[in-house]
């Protein structure tokens, strides 16, 4: 049995211009891990989701319009990534980069990443990247962060050992969540040693949508390793 998650983000904006509904129509079906595969498999190992063998498979939730995850892609054309997003305009804007750019390595789930989370075999992925997740700044929302023990545990099953998990946040109330969370959690370890190491963006972390809009403040780039 698939576990249900309930989703509070939203799957659609403003409706899809004609090119970008083709996008999701056409182009969607090509890159898309499917939702019958997933329902029928369990311990899943991630390789089988490419075309080609990946040297490493990295893992991004809630890629927004796929800023970080095409550039990444591109610049690491030997690496599967595999990106999730359920919210459809931005889904169809990374299949238009994907399209334009000739990008090879990228698959996407487009349903709520803690069901892929589920069903992929432990210790089969190499960077988990969680870049400007929703802050929920209610007190009554905060169980919908996506930081949560139990997500701190699925990072921790999927990851090998001594890789890396990348979250950005321009929230600072998110971040010492986060924070907290993470530093509580036996399996992982912040990599910051000085502010500079969290205050300034590594130059192999290409900037998202959210990072560069800075609604909340400057953002924070945290680095922890699985331990
Ligand atoms: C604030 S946006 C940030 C988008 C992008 N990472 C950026 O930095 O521009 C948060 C994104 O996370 C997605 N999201 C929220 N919960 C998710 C979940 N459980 N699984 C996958 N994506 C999720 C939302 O649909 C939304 O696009």
């Amino acid at each position: 049995m698939q576990k249900e998650y309930r989703f509070y983000g939203r799957r659609q904006g403003r409706k899809l211009s004609p090119n970008k509904k083709t996008a999701i129509d056409n182009l969607l079906p090509k890159y898309e891990i499917s939702n019958n595969f997933l329902a029928q498999n369990s311990n899943i190992d991630p390789v089988d989701f490419f075309d080609f063998t990946p040297k490493e498979i990295w893992l991004e939730i809630g890629f927004g319009g796929g800023e970080h995850l095409a550039k990444q892609a591109l610049n690491n054309p030997d690496i599967g990534v595999i990106g999730c997003e359920p919210f459809i305009n931005g889904i169809s804007r990374l299949l238009t980069e994907i399209e334009d750019k000739n990008i090879k390595n990228i698959r996407i789930w487009s349903e709520d990443a803690r069901i892929i989370m589920n069903k992929i075999k432990a210790n089969t992925i190499s960077r988990c990247f969680l870049l400007h997740p929703d802050p929920w700044p209610k007190k009554k929302h905060h169980k919908r962060r996506f930081i949560q023990e139990e997500t701190l545990d699925m990072f921790a099953n999927l990851m090998i050992k001594g890789s890396e998990l990348r979250i950005a946040t321009d929230d600072s109330n998110l971040a010492d969540w986060m924070l907290d969370k993470i530093w509580h959690h036996k399996n992982f370890k912040w990599l910051a040693k000085k502010a500079n190491d969290w205050k300034i963006r590594p130059k192999d972390w290409p900037e998202t949508r959210y990072g560069q809009k800075q609604l909340a403040g400057k953002p924070v780039y945290l680095r922890f390793k699985k331990i």
